[in-house]
Parts: structure tokens; C-alpha cells; sequence
């Protein structure tokens, strides 16, 4: 253990299981440890550096607003803030935004202003239907909307108001549904559940559920948005539009925020019922806006969706050659890799040997999430190391 993690295991709160690395330094889809190793880096941020480590016209952007106005309060309108909102609302199906720090206050944030809307519209309805397997964030209220036991059980009671249900079920959401049911919030695709992806057509399915009573689709495309499943948001690809979509991962390089996007009809917050310090920061926006314009301006999404369809070839060839590998799932670059028994932990350890870093998304499985700008050159060399670390385990 270096000096660096003793010093991490005194004064860390004991919240997570590190792998035995310290990153010191990031370009592109490489990152540098303390020692000067150099790893090619297949979780990029948690699926947040869309762009790679340190993109130059992030990094301009962030530097010239830190020079201009770092903070302001939300009593005052500020411009980078203008920017990113519009250009979210022209290149989405939504109209109304409402900038924050991060995916679970994005979420709570969307519920809240569900329970608004309910309370307008639907009799003071207030229930939330979320799926099994889904992951919604960390706070209190978002514990309870992840449907996953082992997030759950350590703070029970929950917060009131969820529902899960079996996800890709449409006759579940309809069974849940109460005239109590102000949403329905969903993952256009499960990233931290496992990557598991929706069925063809569930999502229309439950659009047509919520016109039909009266309720809102929530999509929380915190981790599936911003290019990353390889359309610039994911309900692209399912031709069903969310009344709110929530989105923070991929939007800033790095930079913590989240968005909650929502239609006009739904956006019925009035001043004073919802708020944040940070929220929509000057610099974060800067970056957002930053990132977006890259993304849009280059077809990152369009790059995700080709580099994904080549990497899932390649781990589909890998498939052939060591039987304990038993599925390989994903849409543009969230990929996952599963295996026969629970030796995810094992290949991590061997891919980090060889200098790839990727994330064990269950015991038995690996999820890749690289930067969107990667080719089909990152794609074989990934797929080299990991190539090895399997043989390793498998001999
Ligand atoms: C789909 C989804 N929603 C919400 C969250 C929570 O986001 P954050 O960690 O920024 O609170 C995550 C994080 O992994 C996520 O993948």
C-alpha cells in the first residue's frame, strides 16, 4: 500500500473498496498512476469523462470562466447557465431545466416536481413506480426508488412513496398503478444493475400506460445520456418521449452536475418550492456547454454507436474462444461482459496488471464505459489486455 492509501485509509470514511491505484494524471483515454504506470482507462469517471481525460476545449472553457465569475447565486441570472440550458432544450424533447450537482439530487429534484405535478393535477397523487435492479442515486429518497435490496436494507424504513417493480413488465407497472401514482421513473437501459437493456417495447408500452392515466415518464438517463448509448439521449432510439428526463454523468467532463429537463405541461415548479447553491454554476456550465457543443458539433454519439457495434464483435469473438464467458450486452459504449461464475473481481485485478482499467458491474460481470471519442485502435488494445487476463484465469 502506498503512502498515499494509508493516508486514505485513516481519514476515509470506510464507503467503498478501492482498487490498490492512485491516479495522478489523465489525458484522453489514458491515465497515469503515482508511480508513472500508464493504464488505458475503460471506466473513464464512472461513464462520465465522455470526451477523455482533460479535453482541451473543456479544460479552455473551465479556465477562461474561473478567470471571469466563478459563483453567483441563483437570485441572478448568469450566462453560462443560458447557454447550456438552450442548448440542451434545442437538441431534446424537452423544454424546461432545472440545473444541480448530481444525478441522485437530479432524481429527487424529478420526484418532487412529480408530487407538484400530482398535487395539481392528480388529486395530490404522490407514488413513484421505479423498476428491480434499477439504481436512482445515494440519498435517502433515492434508496428507496433503487430497486436493489442490498442498497436498501441498511436504511430501512424507507422514504415513502416508491413502488418497484420487475422491470421490462409492463403488466407490473399496471398493477402497481393506484390512484395514488403521480410517475413512472425508469433507465432507458440498467447501467449499474448490470447493463441490462429494455425489451423493444416496453418503453412505448409505458408511455401509452402513463397518457392513458395521467401520469408522468420519468427517464433517468443519468449514465444512458449524452451520447453514451450512442444517440445523443437514449429515448432517440425508442421513439417515445419522457415528460422529464434527468441527466448528470457525461454532461461536464468531470465537473459535478445534473440537469432535470421536463415538458412544458410538466414543469409546474413556482419560485421558492425547489432550489440549489451550486446548482447551474458558472463554471460547471461552462464546461456542460462545452462538452454538449463537442458532442453535438462531432457526432460523438454517432462515433459511440460505431466504436460500441465494433467492440461487441470483438468480445463476441472472445466469446468463442473461453467458454466461461456466457454473454456479452450493451448498446454504443456501455458494455457488459458476463461469465459463468464470479470471477469479476479476478479479471479486474488481471486487467489492471496488464494496464486496462474496467469496472466489475456484478460479481460475475464487467461493464465497459469508455470516453465516446475512443476508435477501433483503444477498442483492440483493450481487447488484447483482456484477452489475457482471461487466459490467465482460465489456465
Ligand atoms: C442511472 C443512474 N441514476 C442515478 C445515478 C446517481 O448519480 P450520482 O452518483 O451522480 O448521484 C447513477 C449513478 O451511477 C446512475 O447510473
Amino acid at each position: 500500500m502506498s503512502q498515499w492509501q494509508e493516508l486514505a485509509q485513516r481519514y476515509f470514511m470506510n464507503t467503498v473498496k478501492r482498487l490498490p491505484v492512485t491516479l495522478v494524471k489523465g489525458e484522453g483515454a489514458r491515465a497515469w498512476d503515482e508511480n508513472g504506470r500508464e493504464y488505458l482507462d475503460f471506466v473513464a469517471g464512472w461513464a462520465v469523462n465522455s470526451l477523455g481525460h482533460c479535453p482541451p476545449v473543456v479544460v479552455e472553457a473551465i479556465v477562461e470562466q474561473a478567470h471571469t465569475l466563478i459563483q453567483a447565486s441563483n437570485q441572478f441570472y448568469t450566462i453560462p447557465q443560458i447557454h447550456l440550458a438552450e442548448l440542451l432544450i434545442q437538441n431534446s424533447c424537452l423544454d424546461k431545466v432545472f440545473f444541480c450537482n448530481s444525478g441522485a439530487e437530479a432524481n429527487e429534484g424529478a420526484v418532487k416536481l412529480a408530487r407538484r405535478y400530482g398535487k395539481r393535477y392528480r388529486d395530490g397523487a404522490y407514488e413513484v413506480i421505479t423498476t428491480m435492479d434499477s439504481f436512482h442515486g445515494r440519498t435517502l429518497a433515492m434508496v428507496a426508488a433503487t430497486g436493489q435490496p442490498k442498497f436498501q436494507q441498511p436504511y430501512v424504513p424507507l422514504a415513502a412513496g416508491f413502488v418497484n417493480v420487475e422491470y421490462n413488465n409492463i403488466e407490473a407497472i399496471k398493477a402497481a398503478t393506484t390512484s395514488q401514482t403521480c410517475a413512472i421513473m425508469l433507465e432507458p437501459l440498467q447501467g449499474e444493475g448490470g447493463v441490462n437493456l429494455v425489451n423493444e417495447n416496453y418503453l412505448a408500452a409505458v408511455r401509452d400506460w402513463c397518457d392513458q392515466k395521467g401520469i408522468l415518464l420519468i427517464l433517468d438517463e443519468i449514465q444512458t445520456g449524452v451520447g453514451r448509448i450512442g444517440t445523443l439521449f437514449a429515448y432517440e432510439q425508442y421513439s417515445v418521449e419522457p415528460d422529464m428526463m434527468t441527466l448528470a454523468k457525461g454532461l461536464a467532463s468531470g465537473i459535478p452536475i445534473g440537469a432535470i429537463l421536463a415538458k412544458d405541461r410538466a414543469s409546474v415548479f413556482v419560485p421558492g418550492e425547489h432550489g440549489s447553491t451550486f446548482g447551474g454554476n458558472p463554471v460547471a456550465c461552462a464546461a456542460g456547454y462545452a462538452t454538449l457543443k463537442f458532442i453535438i458539433d462531432n457526432d460523438i454519439a454517432g462515433n459511440a454507436r460505431r466504436v460500441g457495434q465494433y467492440f461487441v464483435t470483438r468480445l463476441e469473438q472472445l466469446k468463442q474462444k473461453f467458454q466461461f464467458i456466457t454473454e456479452v450486452r450493451g448498446c454504443g459504449l456501455l458494455i457488459a461482459l458476463e461469465f459463468s461464475s464470479d470471477i469479476g473481481d479476478s479479471v479486474v485485478k488481471a486487467c489492471l496488471d496488464g494496464g486496462l482499467l474496467v469496472n466489475r458491474v456484478k460479481p460475475n460481470a464487467l461493464r465497459f464505459m469508455p470516453p465516446l471519442t475512443i476508435g477501433n485502435g483503444e477498442v483492440d488494445e483493450a481487447l488484447g489486455i483482456l484477452d489475457k487476463a482471461l487466459s490467465s484465469i482460465a489456465s
